[in-house]
């Protein structure tokens, strides 16, 4: 699905939120680990309230884990617990209760100090639409979903999740929108597929996607598709157009005439990165390097 996000439904969105935040203990906010800055949205501080948060970097199935334990390195130091999962097998899931409790053990050991018997730990998932709000709100969910209406102050129609270990979870999660301002922020959620291929060109996506591939793996690019030779940082662009190129002829890519048809490569390209058939990618690192650098000159 794709949300077209005029300011009117960023208002929308944002003030959802705030209500459901006034339900809950902690906001789970839920991060591509293959970009957890571009899958960020801008201006979840402010929205956020101050509410203690737990990030998970999901899909750490598809990133590159050295980079993801950077990553959580990166949040400690902002004083922000960080998590990576796999939403879809569970992998990293059976830990968010305990961290979850992990982060607000200041208020819940003062509560214990008054003599008062700690509730569930209230939650909320938020995140960008695609990011696997839904899937891990189904894992969490298990069997357990509890019955809806006996608790003040909830919508009607929402539900409380028991999530194992305390924790309670809203079943409908806030949904935020990603950063627009940044031509390279649209390129890396193209190339992980988070935005419609209908926005941007696919082989525009595809081309800055490779051009960061060729210098950050390039022996994952040589192992798929056969290639002896992968230009490394700095390749000029005619030299990436060649990648591709050979990619295409690699995959039957060809269009009348005998010459590659590019737009074919670059789905070729998207759907392999897509899939992890690339092996696991990171497309952003926290050193800041490539940052503004490895989807643009550089
Ligand atoms: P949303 O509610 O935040 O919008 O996301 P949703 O759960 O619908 O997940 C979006 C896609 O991401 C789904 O793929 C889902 O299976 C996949 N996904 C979620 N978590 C993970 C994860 O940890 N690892 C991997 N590899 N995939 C994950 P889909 O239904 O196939 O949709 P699409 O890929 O065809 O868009």
């Amino acid at each position: 699905t794709t949300i077209q996000w005029f300011p009117g439904h960023m208002t929308r969105a944002r003030r959802q939120i705030q209500e459901k935040l006034k339900l809950i203990d902690i906001a789970i906010e839920l991060l591509d680990a293959r970009v957890p800055l571009s899958s960020r949205n801008p201006m979840i501080d402010d929205i956020m309230m101050n509410k203690p948060r737990l990030v998970l970097l999901n899909k750490a199935d598809l990133a590159d884990p050295g980079i993801t334990r950077d990553w959580i390195a990166y949040f400690g130091k902002l004083g922000i617990e960080a998590l990576p999962i796999d939403a879809v097998t569970g992998e990293g899931v059976r830990s968010i209760p305990e961290k979850a409790k992990h982060a607000l053990r200041d208020k819940i050991e003062a509560q214990l100090r008054k003599g008062m018997n700690p509730r569930a730990v209230r939650a909320l998932i938020v995140g960008i639409p695609n990011v696997g709000k839904s899937t891990l709100i189904n894992r969490l969910a298990g069997k357990h979903i509890a019955a809806t209406g006996d608790k003040p102050g909830v919508t009607k129609g929402q539900q409380w999740i028991k999530a194992g270990g305390d924790l309670e979870l809203l079943d409908t999660p806030g949904i935020l929108w990603p950063k627009f301002e940044d031509e390279v922020v649209g390129y890396r959620l193209a190339a992980i597929g988070s935005i419609s291929d209908q926005i941007l060109h696919v082989e525009d996506v595809a081309f800055h996607a490779l051009r960061f591939i060729s210098e950050a793996y390039p022996a994952n690019l040589k192992e798929r598709y056969e290639l002896t030779d992968v230009p490394g940082a700095g390749a000029e662009a005619d030299e990436i157009v060649g990648v591709m190129e050979a990619i295409g002829r690699k995959r039957g890519c060809l269009q009348s005439g005998g010459s590659v048809n590019l737009e074919k490569a670059s789905m070729v390209v998207l759907r392999d990165l897509r899939g992890g058939k690339l092996g696991r990618i990171s497309l952003e690192r926290p050193d800041g390097r490539s940052k503004e650098e490895a989807l643009t000159d550089g």
